[in-house]
């Protein structure tokens, strides 16, 4: 056991029998240290249980090192799931306001940078110093590094198998998040345990990621490697698809950016995303106005409008789309018919990935445990009593900006004010 423990905690003992607690956590995360802290300070017996040496690496990596621990506006509407009403809930029984204020008793400084997000001035260890005291306040005891052999319901509760021994709970919170980043112990262990007591599991996929483009398909973008601008992106449909107005980035196998990962939570394999490379711009109106009087060419106009690089490698990449030489043409001789064309295709990009970077480079995982199976006020399975899910192990992915930390810290007190 390392680097945690502070507290023995309060096993209950039987005389030669397993370590026994009212509840016991795993995944010593967001969500996991959130819930035994609120159940340990309601007086029950927690035992938090993780696998790794050092405890919540994905804080401490997470908004440059200064943990976008929040947004100041969250509702529904900012997650990806199969019931986004699920975490209605939950979000609402626990606040960002209330999130600040435990920052804020706690003295850690924090800033707002654009749209609401919420990041610590010094580091994000001090999110992680913090939720470490609140768990000894709540007298929890570690077991750390620690592995889960095998996990065995009986009449009064749950029997685990680690490599700390054996361990009885009451009540058994699996908090393991999802697979982002394996290079940093990210598991599927919640989906397995979820599937182990028969529960539903909405299919994973890496989100928050970028999107990678067929080497043919993207050749001529690949030189604008490192380009960044504003674009509106869009894809699926009303009901079930994403569009946002953010940065993206240009890479070498494809889109990144912070539009780029966002729209990667809601984009289904197979269907194309739809960007708008000049937002706010009315690229037909401004070319059919220069081409008044115009002598330029149109490779000259379009880069006088328009990021000069991009407009380079543009013309020659919709070729087929357009006139012959397109580029070299003077814009006072070009149809307006292919400016028209032109101005739409950039306003109205529509291309298809042809996959993503990955779990090794996704900032989160979609999909997981089925919320239908899970009450929304305790996160227990309603098949299984005694047996809860929370974080991002659960089918409730937030965009972008704080939101998956705000789902981490929320269903961790709903499910530790349950226990
Ligand atoms: P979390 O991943 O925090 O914790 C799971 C714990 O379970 C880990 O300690 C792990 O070791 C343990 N575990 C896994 N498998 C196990 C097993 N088999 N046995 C025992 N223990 C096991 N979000 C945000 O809101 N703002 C941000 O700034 C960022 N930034 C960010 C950057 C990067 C690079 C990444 C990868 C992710 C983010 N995120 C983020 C997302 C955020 O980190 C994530 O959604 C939360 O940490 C999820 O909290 P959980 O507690 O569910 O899982």
């Amino acid at each position: 056991m390392t680097d945690a423990p502070d507290s023995p905690g309060r096993p209950r003992r039987q005389a030669g029998a397993a370590a026994a607690f009212d509840v016991a956590v795993i995944g010593a995360g967001a969500a996991g240290m959130m819930c035994a802290a609120v159940a340990g300070q309601r007086g029950r017996r927690v035992v938090l249980i993780d696998h790794a040496r050092r405890l919540a690496e994905k804080i401490r990596i997470s908004g440059g090192g200064r943990c976008n621990f929040t947004n100041r506006e969250v509702g529904p509407a900012n997650f990806v799931s199969a019931n986004p009403q699920f975490s209605r809930s939950a979000l609402s029984g626990y606040s960002p306001q209330d999130f600040i204020g435990l920052v804020r008793r706690h003295g850690i400084a924090w800033h707002e940078k654009h749209r609401g997000q919420l990041f610590c001035d010094d580091s994000s260890e001090q999110i992680i110093e913090m939720l470490r005291q609140e768990c000894n306040a709540g007298q929890v005891a570690w077991r750390m590094p620690c592995e889960v052999r095998g996990i065995l319901q009986e009449p009064e509760g749950y029997a685990l198998d680690t490599s700390a021994g054996a361990i009885r709970a009451t009540r058994l919170v699996i908090a393991t998040g999802g697979m982002a980043i394996p290079q940093l112990g990210a598991t599927d262990f919640g989906l397995k345990i979820a599937r182990q007591f028969g529960l539903k599991v909405i299919e994973p996929r890496p989100a928050l990621v970028p999107l990678t483009f067929d080497a043919a398909q993207w050749a001529p973008f690949a030189g604008l490697s490192g380009m960044a601008m504003e674009a509106r992106v869009r894809t699926g449909g009303k009901k079930s698809g994403g569009d946002f107005l953010e940065d993206l980035l240009f890479t070498h196998r494809g889109l990144s950016g912070p539009g780029i990962l966002q729209i990667s939570s809601y984009w289904q394999p197979g269907e194309p995303i739809t960007l708008d490379l000049a937002p706010g711009q009315s690229l037909e109106a401004d070319l059919l106005a220069a081409k008044q009087g115009g002598r330029q060419q149109v490779a000259t106009a379009l880069g006088a409008l328009w990021p000069r690089r991009l407009a380079d490698a543009w013309l020659p990449a919709m070729a087929g789309q357009l006139p012959p030489d397109f580029g070299a043409t003077r814009l006072a001789d070009a149809p307006d018919r292919a400016l028209r064309a032109l101005a739409a295709g950039i306003h109205g990009w529509a291309i298809t990935p042809n996959g993503t970077a990955g779990y090794k480079k996704a900032e989160v995982m979609r999909g997981g445990v089925d919320t239908a199976g899970l009450n929304q006020k305790s996160m227990e399975a309603r098949a299984v009593p005694g047996l809860h899910f929370i974080g991002e192990t659960v089918d409730v992915t937030g965009w972008l900006g704080g939101y998956n930390f705000q789902w981490a810290w929320a269903s961790g007190v709903a499910c530790g004010k349950a226990v």
